[in-house]
């Protein structure tokens, strides 16, 4: 256990912008557009804007309260609410350390395509160059056998920027870092939605991404795409936001911060929809095509579809440019928050300094990062993980912790009494209903829903054998490890505690007083 004074953010607004920028990643950018466009259009708005109001805040509320109640990150944290918790925290920690490693190589790609965009070095072929001459990618099962410098190096570079700025600590590295970089993505972002919404044919892109189906409203599909993308978006079910908010001052504003850094999101996901589905509205025009035959999510839109509109367009360089580098900052302040989970966690349990941890810890993610990514499966791998880690990862982890706050601890009220005592805006009934009821209860039904699929037909077709170990063996096993790891006797570690409902008794204070 740690005894060194726990550091703290420098001020409110400092912390809004870690958490906005922890929220602000690939999720927003590359995932939002495809996932709105292939569930309803402009009908998915309304599952997407349930989940933010029913399960989205309520959620990050309950995190922000129970890091900054026990100012510790999960495991140390949840220990506290009950000893067994503890697993679920581990759990997380395991789960940030999946997605850390091959969300960095995500960014690793942007900062490559920044330089590929001066001269459009994928030439006429967009998609070849993509799998073939940058990644050299293997069929699902082949199996590693070779190593990809092209990506290695630039992957080097971004775990080298992650962790110095983790090892510059929670004020001087990870919030000025966001404050620095956050503006400047919002102002890259601004410039390329603005000529994007400008080019020819972006009232087509614009139609195809709003255009409400409203009988997609029937599929309880779009209800779980809808749900898996609030999280996803928000880092909520990481255990990020207990982490970042374990660093406030006992006296935060902790509801009025959640509402500021829910709606940023989500502004910023809309904005990024509408600048993604423009171009590609331009895309389709300049082509003769329906939208729909250029419509891609994830990997595909950034990577092939994005290139293909640059090479077309006037001044296509420098929207390349904009967009990567939109895409790599936008990721780095996300990577630098699931990395800090880690972190923090391994700090709390064995008192080890910042410096050291981030040197063995952070350099442990970065190398098993570096080990798998760059290689001729690294593709398919990714692809794998990032599927099961999010369905059997972040989703079951956030439903295993409501069931044990809500149901087995029955914590929900002091809990919520504890963020009202220092939050401007009051929680009412209605947050412990969406915790307690509304929000497992869909969590459950997505398990169920996305299990089916899952035993339906593999997985983006990969091989069965590929997917027990690169899918369900690797959520698996951060389960199982974070179990294990919750086993180990905790020597000297503080006694759980119930001292919620003590600190319902500290007076409230005005908001924005304390802090800056
Ligand atoms: N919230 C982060 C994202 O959207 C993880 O990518």
């Amino acid at each position: 256990m740690s005894n060194q004074p726990r550091e703290q953010w420098g001020s409110r607004v400092g912390f809004l912008f870690a958490a906005i920028g922890s929220a602000i990643g690939l999720g927003n950018i590359w995932r939002f557009p495809g996932e709105a466009y292939n569930n309803g259009g402009g009908a998915f708005l309304l599952p997407y804007l349930i989940a933010l109001l029913t399960a989205g805040l309520p959620l990050l509320i309950l995190e922000y309260t129970v890091g900054r109640r026990y100012r510790k990150s999960p495991p140390a944290a949840f220990r506290q609410l009950t000893k067994p918790a503890q697993a679920i925290g581990w759990w997380q920690v395991f789960i940030c350390f999946v997605i850390a490693s091959y969300y960095a190589v995500i960014v690793a790609w942007a900062v490559r395509y920044t330089f590929f965009s001066v001269d459009r070095a994928w030439g006429e072929d967009p998609a070849g160059f993509f799998a073939g001459d940058f990644l050299q990618s293997s069929d699902p099962g082949a199996g590693i056998s070779s190593y990809v410098g092209g990506v290695f190096w630039p992957l080097l570079f971004v775990w080298a920027v992650v962790l110095v700025i983790l090892g510059l600590g929670v004020r001087k590295g990870i919030e000025k870092a966001n404050i620095f970089f956050i503006p400047l993505l919002v102002l890259f972002f601004v410039v390329l939605v603005v000529r994007a919404v400008t080019l020819d044919g972006a009232a087509k892109g614009l139609d195809a991404l709003f255009t409400p189906d409203w009988g997609a409203l029937t599929d309880g599909s779009v209800w779980v795409a809808a749900y898996g993308q609030i999280f996803f978006s928000l880092s909520i079910g990481f255990g990020i936001m207990v982490t970042y908010a374990s660093y406030l001052r006992r006296k935060s504003d902790l509801t009025g911060s959640a509402l500021v850094a829910g709606f940023a999101n989500s502004s910023f996901e809309i904005l990024a929809g509408i600048g993604v589905f423009a171009t590609l509205g331009f895309m389709a025009q300049a082509s003769g095509v329906g939208v729909n035959e250029v419509a891609e999510s994830g990997v595909g839109l950034a990577f092939i579809a994005f290139p293909t509109v640059i090479s077309q367009m006037p001044l296509g360089g420098l929207f390349g440019v904009l967009f990567f580098l939109s895409l790599a900052i936008a990721g780095l302040t996300s990577l630098v928050s699931i990395v800090e989970v880690v972190i923090s966690s391994v700090r709390d349990r064995t008192g080890m300094r910042r410096g050291p941890a981030v040197a063995i810890v952070g350099g442990l993610v970065a190398v098993a990062s570096l080990a798998v990514f760059p290689t001729n499966a690294g593709l398919n791998i990714l692809d794998a993980c990032d599927h099961f880690i999010n369905q059997y990862g972040i989703v079951l982890a956030a439903l295993a912790f409501l069931i044990v706050v809500g149901w087995v601890l029955r914590k929900l009220k002091p809990l919520q009494a504890n963020a009202d005592a220092t939050s401007a805006v009051r929680l009412g009934l209605w947050w412990r209903i969406c915790l307690g009821v509304v929000t497992p209860l869909v969590l459950a039904w997505m398990m169920v829903d996305s299990l089916r699929q899952e035993f339906s037909e593999n997985y983006g077709g990969m091989p069965t054998s590929f997917l027990i170990w690169s899918g369900w063996g690797i959520a698996g096993g951060a389960l199982i490890l974070g179990v294990l790891v919750a086993l180990i006797p905790w020597r000297n570690g503080p006694e759980p505690e119930d001292p919620v409902d003590e600190e319902v008794a500290e007076p409230a204070v005005e908001s924005g007083k304390e802090e800056r």
